[in-house]
C-alpha cells in the first residue's frame, strides 16, 4: 500500500478511533499530496483546535486558509479549515432559501437559532453539507477529511443517512409539517417527539413559539428536499472510486480491533478503502541486546557506582522496548490480515510531537514510503 492510490481521489476520509493520530495523519497526508503537486484542502470536523495546532497555526475557521509549505515550484497547495456548523447552516439558508427575504426571516428566527446551534449531531449533518460545498469548490483538487473523535469511529459514516432520516423523520418533520404551521402543535405532541426538539423548544415560550414556528416553516418551505439530495450526493461520492477511506490505527489492541471493525463495515457497505495507516510504530532494535556481563564491564569501565544494578535496569528497559516493538509489528501484521493481506502504511512513533510543516513533513515522508 502507498499513497499513490490516493492521488486521483477527490475526497479522502481519515477515520479511526480517538487519539490514534487521525488529525496528524490527515494533515500529513494533505502535505504529502500537496508536495505531489495537488491543491489540497484539509478539513477537520473536530471542534478542538488539533488541526490548527498540528499545522502550527493559531486558529482555523470556516474559510479555507492557505498553509505555507515551503518553496513553491512543482508543489501544489495546502489549505486547511475547521468546520463551523452554524456558519455552514447559515450559508445553506442564504443559498437555498426560496428568496432573499425568506433567508433573512429564517436567519432571524429564534427556532432556527436554536435548531442550527443545538440539534444533536448538527456537527455531523453540517459536515456532510460542508463536504458537499468543498467538493464543488474548484480551488481544490482534493479534500482530506479529518473525522471527529466520535465515541464510535463509525458514526460519521451514518451521517448522510441520518441527515436524511432526520429530515424525513419525526423531529424535523414534526416541526416542518403544515399541520404544525397551522398551530395545532401542542406541548404534548412535542413531548412525544424527540426530546432534543423538546429541549430546544422549551427555551421559547408558548405564544412566541407558535409564531416563530409558523414563520420558520413558511420560510423553510421548499428547502427540505435539498437536504436529502445533498446528503445523497455525498453518499454517492463516498461510494465512488473518487473517494478513498484511510483507516488510521495505533498499535494498541483496542484501536486495532476498532480498525478491524471499521474495515469490515467499510467493506460491507462498499466504501472504498484507499489505505490503512499504522501510526506510532516503534522500531525493532537492529542488534541483539548486550550480555549482562559485557554491559557490566562497560559500565564499570565508565565509572558507574553500581554497574550490576545499572546493567539490570538497562537490560530491563531494552527488553521492554523490544517487547513493545514486537507487539507493534504484530499489530501491523494483524491489520494486514484484516485488510486481506494489504500492508498498512507504517508511521514511526516520533520522539517529538510531529507538528508544524517540519514535523508533519517526517510523517508525510513515512506515508510516501
Ligand atoms: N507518529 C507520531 N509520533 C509521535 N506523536 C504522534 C504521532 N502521531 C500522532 N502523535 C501525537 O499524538 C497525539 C494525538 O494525535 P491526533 O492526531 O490529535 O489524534 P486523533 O486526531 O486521532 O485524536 C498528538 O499529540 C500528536 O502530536
Ligand atoms: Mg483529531
Amino acid at each position: 500500500m502507498n499513497i499513490s492510490g490516493l492521488e486521483g481521489c477527490r475526497v479522502i476520509v481519515c477515520c479511526g478511533s480517538g487519539g490514534v493520530g487521525k488529525t496528524t495523519i490527515s494533515a500529513a497526508l494533505g502535505l504529502a499530496l500537496a508536495r505531489n503537486g495537488s491543491k489540497v484542502a484539509v478539513v477537520t470536523i473536530d471542534p478542538a483546535r488539533r488541526l490548527a495546532s498540528a499545522l502550527g497555526l493559531s486558529a482555523l475557521g470556516d474559510e479555507p486558509r492557505q498553509v505555507d509549505i515551503g518553496p513553491t515550484g512543482s508543489w501544489g497547495e495546502l489549505w486547511a479549515l475547521q468546520l463551523d456548523a452554524k456558519a455552514t447552516f447559515d450559508r445553506l439558508v442564504q443559498r437555498h432559501a426560496p428568496s432573499a427575504d425568506a433567508a433573512e426571516r429564517i436567519l432571524d428566527n429564534r427556532i432556527y437559532a436554536h435548531l442550527s446551534g443545538a440539534v444533536a449531531g448538527s456537527q455531523e449533518y453540517m459536515a456532510v453539507e460542508r463536504l458537499n460545498e468543498l467538493t464543488h469548490d474548484l480551488r481544490f483538487d482534493q479534500i482530506v477529511l479529518d473525522t471527529p473523535p466520535a465515541q464510535n469511529a463509525l458514526d460519521f459514516l451514518d451521517a448522510p443517512t441520518r441527515i436524511t432520516h432526520f429530515i424525513e423523520g419525526k423531529s424535523l418533520r414534526m416541526l416542518l409539517s403544515p399541520g404544525a404551521a397551522a398551530g395545532h402543535l401542542g406541548w404534548k405532541v412535542l413531548h412525544a417527539g424527540s426530546s432534543t426538539v423538546f429541549s430546544i423548544l422549551e427555551r421559547v415560550t408558548g405564544a412566541q413559539l407558535l409564531r416563530d414556528l409558523g414563520e420558520f416553516l413558511a420560510a423553510f418551505d421548499g428547502m427540505y428536499s435539498g437536504f436529502s439530495e445533498r446528503a445523497e450526493a455525498v453518499r454517492t461520492l463516498l461510494h465512488s472510486p473518487r473517494a478513498a477511506f484511510v483507516v488510521v490505527s495505533s498499535a494498541d489492541d483496542e484501536p486495532v480491533r476498532e480498525a478491524g471493525a471499521l474495515v469490515e463495515r467499510l467493506t460491507h457497505d462498499r466504501f472504498p478503502i484507499g489505505a490503512a495507516v499504522m501510526n506510532r510504530i516503534r522500531p525493532l532494535p537492529a542488534t541483539e541486546p548486550p550480555t549482562r556481563e559485557g554491559l557490566m564491564a562497560v559500565l564499570a569501565d565508565a565509572g558507574a557506582r553500581d554497574p550490576a544494578d545499572l546493567a539490570d535496569r538497562t537490560l530491563a528497559q531494552l527488553e521492554h522496548d523490544r517487547a513493545r516493538a514486537l507487539r507493534d509489528h504484530e499489530s501491523c501484521a494483524r491489520l494486514a490480515r484484516l485488510l486481506g493481506g494489504r500492508q498498512p502504511l507504517q508511521v514511526p512513533d516520533f520522539p517529538d510531537e510531529p507538528v508544524e510543516i517540519s514535523g508533519l513533513g517526517h510523517v508525510a515522508d513515512a506515508l510516501s514510503g
